[in-house]
């Protein structure tokens, strides 16, 4: 396990807004200096889920976000987290209204979850540090001049490209080894900054074990970023990788 990172995690503190990084379709970023009483300083990007179903611009806008986004598979993907109650366990089955707020509020609690277990077992994420209300608070990836820029957008030299491969291998290993796939992962997912690989945007990931599309989310994600590998020129064969990673489960 890494060292906790030097961040403000305890009160007292001050947010400043520095504005918003990146509207994504399930969340916005926004860039957040924190300024701790001692005069230290460090900068936080706090993930905005956004609110499903909000048609109107007024409404979004008097919450402070852009654009309102669309369920993901959101059935499949939470089938094997248990809702307690079987009440609640059908209202999500049926997507009811009331089953639709029951997976909102789970939404961020579950991503700052995983990504808390996936730090601690070494993989390279950002440093979790909070969620509260509808926001989750993170480690920034990037300094004052620009965010790290997407794996897709980082126009990697030969080399590089061979050492996020592998650096993708190890996190995928570490992923699998934890019993988790992501479930959405790609070059979007994926970010590049110094030379280092980071893993991000982790509200679908599931359990293998748990979730009976565990498996198929796995492939998925396997196919999806060794098909980017390919066409930028890492010879990979995905089905073989995906068998290695079943090994370890
Ligand atoms: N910790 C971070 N540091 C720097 N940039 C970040 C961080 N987290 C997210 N971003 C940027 O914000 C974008 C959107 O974040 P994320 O992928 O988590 O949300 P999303 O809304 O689910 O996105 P998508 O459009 O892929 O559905 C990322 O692609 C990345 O460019
Ligand atoms: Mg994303």
């Amino acid at each position: 396990m890494r060292p906790n990172p030097d961040w403000l995690v305890d009160e007292p503190y001050e947010d400043v807004d520095l504005g918003v990084l990146k509207s994504g379709k399930e969340a916005q970023i926004d860039l957040i200096e924190r300024h701790g009483h001692d005069g230290t300083r460090c900068l936080v990007a706090r993930k905005r889920y956004l609110p499903r179903e909000v048609k109107e611009k007024g409404v979004l806008e008097a919450m402070g976000v852009q654009q309102a986004s669309t369920f993901r598979h959101d059935v499949e993907y939470r089938e094997g987290r248990q809702f307690r109650k079987s009440r609640d366990r059908r209202a999500v089955a049926r997507m009811s209204t009331y089953g639709k707020r029951l997976l909102q509020d789970r939404w961020t609690d579950h991503e700052h979850a995983v990504m808390t277990r996936l730090w601690r077992a070494g993989l390279s994420v950002p440093y979790p540090l909070s969620y509260h209300d509808d926001a989750f608070d993170m480690e920034y990836v990037g300094d004052r001049t620009r965010a790290a820029p997407q794996l897709c957008a980082a126009r990697l030299e030969r080399d590089q490209l061979a050492d996020a491969f592998e650096q993708l291998l190890d996190g995928l290993r570490l992923l699998v080894a934890e019993g988790m796939a992501h479930g959405d992962l790609s070059a979007y997912n994926l970010l590049w900054w110094q030379d280092r690989l980071w893993f991000i945007d982790f509200p679908q990931a599931v359990d293998i074990a748990a979730n009976p599309q565990g498996l198929g989310f796995l492939h998925g994600d396997v196919v999806n970023v060794c098909r980017w590998f390919a066409r930028h020129g890492v010879v990979v064969d995905p089905e073989a990788l995906f068998a290695e990673l079943l090994a370890l489960l």
